[in-house]
């Protein structure tokens, strides 16, 4: 990856831009639509949101309000854990579409798996939405978040179309590694949200000197450590440098050693969610 316009190519032939912009966490209104303006001025095509933000009626604002063509743009969203099933999909699907002011969507994601009893039947018949809304145009790729192998293997059971993208929380120490090398294996993206940890592995002594070495800060360090892990970084940030500073991840390379040491490197925080015990 050379450019924040390069692509990964997911399995059915769509181009994804290999860094999105992340919304998670920015709040709605004029915060949420300046970082995403100041996203695209700064060169990002791709931006991620969430029913769940609530900021997605404002994401549509900051990208309206931009110069740039909304064919030009990927846009992701996804669908939240209490409209799961298949007619409330295709119900939420279509209040997403009006919230971005859009008529289609790039990626639509099952936000996180139902992990109760009857979780297995419950995703099943929400990726039956996702399938129905992808072959009617609406979608140009479908795909899960959180998912953990035995989710994939759960949908793979009744599915006709695999995912193409499996979002997880991924940054140093918190590698998840056996659902990577299962994307991988089946070939789908994995994206990486949180890959700052939401801002807890900045202040990582390791972490710092490794990225003093190439001259970077930890956030460059941290989005450039998930390309070359060929995943695609999510970073979130509504400070107009920082959203600037952390496309600056072409211009340096990290070694095969230093790879194997972020790889190698122990818990040192996350999120700490669960995706088989959360209870919302
Ligand atoms: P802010 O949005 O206030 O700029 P993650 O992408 O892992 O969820 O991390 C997001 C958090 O990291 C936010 O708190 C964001 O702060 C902060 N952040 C994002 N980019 C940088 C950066 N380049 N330097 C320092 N903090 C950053």
């Amino acid at each position: 990856m050379k450019s924040l316009t390069d692509t990964y190519k997911l399995n059915n032939g769509v181009e994804i831009p290999c860094i999105g912009f992340g919304t998670w966490q920015t709040p709605d209104g004029q915060v949420a639509m300046d970082s995403v303006k100041n996203a695209i001025r700064a060169g990002y095509r791709h931006i991620d949101t969430a029913a769940a933000y609530g900021n997605e009626k404002s994401v549509g604002k900051g990208i309206a309000d931009s110069d740039v063509k909304r064919e030009e743009l990927f846009i992701t969203t996804k669908l939240w854990n209490n409209n799961r099933g298949y007619d409330k999909t295709l119900n939420a699907f279509e209040k997403s579409l009006n919230e971005l002011d859009t008529d289609y969507v790039d990626l639509y994601l099952i936000h996180w798996p139902a992990n109760k009893s009857d979780g297995k039947k419950i995703n099943a018949d929400t990726w039956r939405a996702f399938e129905q809304l992808y072959k009617e145009g609406k979608i140009k790729a479908i795909g899960v978040s959180n998912f953990l192998v035995h989710h994939l293997e759960d949908l793979k059971e009744t599915a006709e179309i695999m995912p193409m993208v499996n979002q997880i929380e991924f940054h140093p120490g918190q590698m998840q590694v056996e659902t990577v090398q299962y994307c991988k294996a089946n070939n789908i993206l994995v994206e990486a949200w949180s890959p700052l940890g939401t801002g807890r592995m900045l202040k990582n002594p390791d972490l710092i000197e490794i990225a003093e070495k190439y001259g970077v800060s930890v956030a460059r360090l941290c989005i450039r450590w998930c390309l070359q892990n060929d995943t695609l970084p999510l970073p979130k940030s509504v400070t107009p440098e920082r959203i600037i500073e952390n496309t600056k991840v072409f211009d340096f390379t990290i070694s095969d050693d230093d790879m194997q040491k972020i790889n190698g490197m122990p818990y040192i925080g996350g999120s700490g969610l669960n995706p088989d015990t959360v209870n919302f």
